[in-house]
């Protein structure tokens, strides 16, 4: 998106919560916060009110400046929060460091347990945190609640771990010697989030840390801090019933100078940062410049293609979800639509009918499928994408407008917008995280491959198709270069059973499911001698 693509010298200054800067708002201008007036009893229910300390580390504090916690339906202040300073992120990376000690001790059952006891907490309040995410981030509420579901969905899976995470036995070639592979936690896991998932970012990298023996230091978007403060107060309660150090879970809200601290920081032994590819090559930098690791989800540009023997019934239903849900600002999002030339008028013709029906609206209200842009900044880059687009000779079939009247008009709406290009147009090279969808026409099916393949980002790519040989070849090795790659269905939407993430510029991270935990863990290489003898490997005679 153009907003990822920033310069500046701070390393953090400029992930997705970028589009943020101008959601802090300086206290002088606070108004009436009436959305909190309107939502008190689930914000309190939460644990959240007007003002918060935005620091957990074991205690709640906070001793950096006061941010706000913007509404993108309105652009009112919800609720201020008291942000961390450096001296708070070090002292919480001690507390995680010291709480560590004492969970790497529990068996992996019994970490397990207490996986368990987080996922009932959050089940019991999954529709009060969906309807939070809703508010402060402004996806649709069914989307809101969706995500918490998310994060109970990979605890469940972390639960699944903890009964059958296993290393392996491999045979040795010399007699009386056993090779074990074993899998140990890390230490401390850093997690850096981006406003678009403000809780389940955090909930499959801290489900799995967790499980494999990790402490978890978080820092959110600095767009989105009530919904990790009302995560964080949930996962400390049940900690203390547990009887286990509350700082396992610290949380530290804040800006740039706190994530730089936390990159460059030994004590943080990975990274696991979602957000622009600008940013997040230069995270994968200063932590490599420490041997640290890092996992990187960074931008994607993720493709549909829909060839002549599609089910153009099911491909356009799905492609909707795709392209207009979430308001467009998923990484999994489909920003790009290439369509076999004998269909392409059939399937864009029923968008352009499903685009004129999409509400866009209030996320909270029923039937609203299209809610606001989270910040104002993200309406600039639409607006400069549509310039793009048709100075480079794009058509724009539907949409393309800013609502700047009626009662939206006071905050972040635009038009779910379809527009017609050509492959060689700059406009489709680069991610804008906003509901545009480019469509093009191809021939012939390797030709959609070479076009889905031929941008830097490689997340997630779908076909259409009901032909098993491009099947077979689409997931094959002349097939997508993404991490995830579907077959009828869309590019977004991913199960939390899979391993999440993908190639190029997007970063070559994987989380949640497969064998993502590895990724949280140190590999050991164990060969116990037992023979009382001293064989050496390869044969070799030694003295
Ligand atoms: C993201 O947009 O950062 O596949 C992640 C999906 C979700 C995850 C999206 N499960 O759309």
């Amino acid at each position: 998106m153009a907003s990822r693509i920033l310069t500046g010298s701070s390393i953090l200054a400029a992930s997705r919560s970028a589009l943020s800067a101008s959601k802090t708002i300086p206290a002088a201008s606070i108004r009436l916060l009436s959305t909190y007036d309107k939502h008190k009893d689930t914000l309190e229910a939460l644990g959240i009110h007007k003002q918060n300390k935005g620091v957990f580390d074991g205690e709640w504090k906070g001793s950096g400046s006061v941010m706000h916690s913007v509404n993108p339906v309105n652009n009112e202040v919800i609720a201020e929060v008291t942000t961390g300073s450096v001296q708070d992120m070090d002292t919480a990376l001690a507390r995680v460091v010291e709480a560590q000690k004492l969970w790497r001790e529990y068996t992996i059952p019994q970490r397990g347990q207490v996986l368990l006891a987080m996922r009932n907490a959050l089940a019991a309040n999954l529709h009060p945190l969906g309807k939070l995410v809703a508010l402060e981030m402004g996806k649709i509420l069914p989307e809101g609640v969706g995500e918490v579901q998310e994060y109970v969905d990979v605890l469940d899976y972390a639960l699944g771990l903890s009964r059958s995470m296993s290393g392996s036995f491999i045979p040795s070639e010399r007699p009386g010697h056993a090779m074990i592979e074993t899998w140990n936690p890390l230490g401390v896991t850093g997690v850096i989030s981006a406003f678009n998932f403000p809780v389940a970012v955090y909930g499959w990298n801290s489900a799995i840390a967790l499980v494999t023996g990790n402490g978890v230091l978080w820092k959110p978007s600095p767009t989105t801090p009530l919904c990790s403060i009302a995560i964080t107060k949930l996962l400390e309660k049940v900690l203390r019933e547990q009887n286990l150090p509350t700082s396992l879970c610290s949380l530290v809200t804040g800006g740039s100078d706190v994530g730089n601290k936390l990159v460059t920081d030994k004590r943080a032994n990975l990274i696991s940062f979602t957000g622009s590819t600008a940013v997040g090559r230069k995270v994968g930098v200063a932590v490599q410049e420490r041997f640290g690791k890092h996992i990187l989800e960074l931008g994607g540009n993720n493709a549909i293609i829909v060839t002549e023997d599609a089910d153009i019934e099911l491909a356009s239903r799905a492609i909707l979800f795709a392209a207009v849900g979430t308001a467009g600002q998923r990484c999994t999002t489909t920003r790009r639509l290439m369509v076999h030339e004998s269909v392409y008028d059939t399937l864009v013709g029923k968008l352009q009918e499903a685009y004129k029906q999409v509400k866009v609206g209030d996320p909270l209200d029923q039937g609203v499928l299209c809610g606001p842009l989270h910040t104002k900044s993200a309406v600039e880059a639409y607006e400069k994408a549509l310039k793009d687009i048709k100075a480079q000779g794009g058509e724009i079939l539907c949409g393309g407008e800013v609502i700047k009247t009626g009662d939206l008009a006071k905050g972040n709406f635009v038009m779910p917008t379809l527009t017609k290009v050509s492959p060689d147009m700059d406009v489709i090279k680069n991610e804008v995280f906003v509901p545009i969808l480019h469509t093009m026409k191809f021939k012939t099916f390797d030709e959609a491959i070479h076009m889905n393949n031929n941008v830097a980002q490689g997340l997630s790519s779908s076909v259409f198709t009901s032909d098993p040989a491009k099947i077979f070849k689409w997931i094959g090795p002349a097939g997508s270069d993404c991490g995830i790659i579907n077959v009828n269905i869309p590019t977004n939407g991913a199960e939390i059973g899979g391993a999440f993430g993908g190639e190029k510029e997007t970063g070559g991270g994987r989380e949640s499911g497969s064998d993502s935990w590895k990724q949280y863990c140190r590999r050991g290489t164990c060969t116990i001698n037992y023979s009382g003898q001293l064989p050496l490997a390869q044969g070799i005679n030694f003295g």
